[in-house]
């Protein structure tokens, strides 16, 4: 397989777990360049679901390295969490997960930092995961965050990390929160110190290697395209470049390398957390959430539910340079009399086919729709592309059209074996 990156092209959780573990299956390596544990991929192996936050998708298989780039903000205990969980499900990571000593921390100071951010907006908060993902990036971009090889620096970390938590203590005290116990904070961050020391190293160096003695890459994106920081929903967005370019300043990798933009959407949009969102629907919220679906994988919280945006999906292939699409939960729609697409926008007197840069502009935006007739048929022991009802084909279709960009794989359910791969003619 390629070189490829593969992204959300909505406001993130459009299955790229599960489309990561597919794909996983053709790549030496899989790398996450951005985000942190705000991220929730599922990925069902054998049944069971598991859920990963900064660990690659790809580390479910045993062939398969897993790097977590410098662009990544990883939060050590966390981490630690994470890579135990999966030890005791009878994954091991020895060997086969990498780190970079750039990626900068997570720290408790940036979780309190997030909720009273959070808390203070009231009705303007963005509705964040609360993981410390922005406090964490902001720390970044002032030039004040810790990273990975900080942390192995123990007397020198520990003297920045009091200070900054000392400094940002007399904050929370005086707005009625809970200073963070920095006593038991270090024990706690010497702990994950010593536990992922074996697995950090200078990943640029690797993933370059790699590249030479042609291994293939899958670059695993987190949140989605309408999450990005410059291109997505602002201020309701993440912290991070969440786009394909945001995957080679994360990893350390050169654009030359890469073969292939993979986009991943749903059949439908959800969305979770605050923010504009055209085509959202209550009906179809209350539909996904009876079936148990559209849950967050982080939070739990109910995710906002709406029709497929082929104005957005447009968008989103112009600025990744998407190729393929991999469109997911195609089963969702089975029981629909009607599915709609919108196909551009309506703002003011004006029909629009793109995306308003402005916020305000895109909340009047009202959606245009095709309406295609439902197939009224479970989809999800489908396993041919030829058995997909008409119907269903005949909206694929459209989507790939007004996306501009073929639609690669198409997935029916959660398990592996719910996946149909198109080849090219
Ligand atoms: P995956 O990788 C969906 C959303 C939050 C909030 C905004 C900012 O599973 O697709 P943050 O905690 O990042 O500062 O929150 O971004 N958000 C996600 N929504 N999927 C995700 O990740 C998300 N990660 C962050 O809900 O609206
Ligand atoms: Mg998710």
């Amino acid at each position: 397989m390629p070189n490829t990156i593969l992204v959300g092209a909505q406001w993130g959780d459009e299955g790229k777990g599960k489309i990561i573990d597919v794909l996983t299956e053709r790549a030496d390596l899989v790398v996450r360049c951005q985000g942190g544990n705000n991220a929730g991929h599922t990925v069902f192996v054998n049944g069971k679901p598991h859920v990963l936050h900064l660990i690659p998708s790809g580390i479910l298989r045993q062939s398969t390295v897993s790097v977590i780039g410098n662009g990544v903000v990883l939060d050590p205990v966390g981490l630690m969490a994470e890579i135990q969980g999966l030890n005791e499900r009878g994954v091991t990571v020895d060997g086969r997960l990498w780190i970079s000593d750039l990626a900068h921390l997570v720290l408790p100071y940036h979780r309190v930092l997030d909720a009273l951010k959070e808390n203070q907006m009231g009705d303007r908060k963005i509705g964040t995961t609360r993981r410390g993902i922005g406090p964490a990036y902001g720390d970044k971009v002032a030039r004040v965050g810790l990273r990975l090889l900080d942390l192995l620096k123990w007397d020198r970390f520990t003297e920045k990390y009091r200070a900054l938590a000392e400094e940002r203590n007399t904050l929370f005290v005086q707005n009625d929160l809970e200073p963070v116990d920095i006593d038991r904070s270090l024990d706690e961050l010497a702990a994950a110190r010593d536990f992922l020391r074996p697995h950090v190293r200078n990943t640029a160096l690797f993933l370059d290697e790699a590249i030479r003695s042609g291994k293939s890459l899958l670059f695993e994106g987190a949140q989605g395209t309408f999450l990005d920081i410059d291109h997505g929903t602002y201020p309701y967005v993440t912290s991070s470049n969440t786009t394909s370019g945001g995957a080679m300043t994360g990893a350390g990798v050169s654009p030359t390398c890469i073969d292939s933009v993979v986009g991943v959407i749903k059949a439908y949009t959800t969305r979770v957390g605050e923010g504009p969102f055209p085509t959202e629907q209550s009906f179809l919220a209350d539909h996904f959430h009876g079936m148990g679906r559209e849950f967050g994988a982080t939070t739990g919280r109910k995710r906002r539910c709406g029709w497929l945006d082929t104005v957005m999906t447009r968008h989103a292939a112009m600025i990744n340079g998407i190729d393929q699409l991999a469109v997911t939960n195609l089963d969702g729609l089975d029981t629909m009399d009607t599915v709609r697409l919108c196909t551009a926008y309506r703002l003011g007197d004006r029909e629009i086919g793109f995306y308003p840069t402005d916020i305000d502009e895109l909340a009047v935006c009202e959606p245009v729709y095709r309406d295609f007739k439902g197939w009224k048929t479970d989809t999800s022991g489908i396993r041919r592309l030829e058995d997909l009802p008409a119907e269903a084909r005949t909206y694929l279709d459209a989507i790939a059209e007004y996306t501009g960009a073929r639609v690669s794989w198409l997935s029916i359910g959660p398990a592996r074996e719910q996946t149909i791969e198109i080849p090219m003619h």
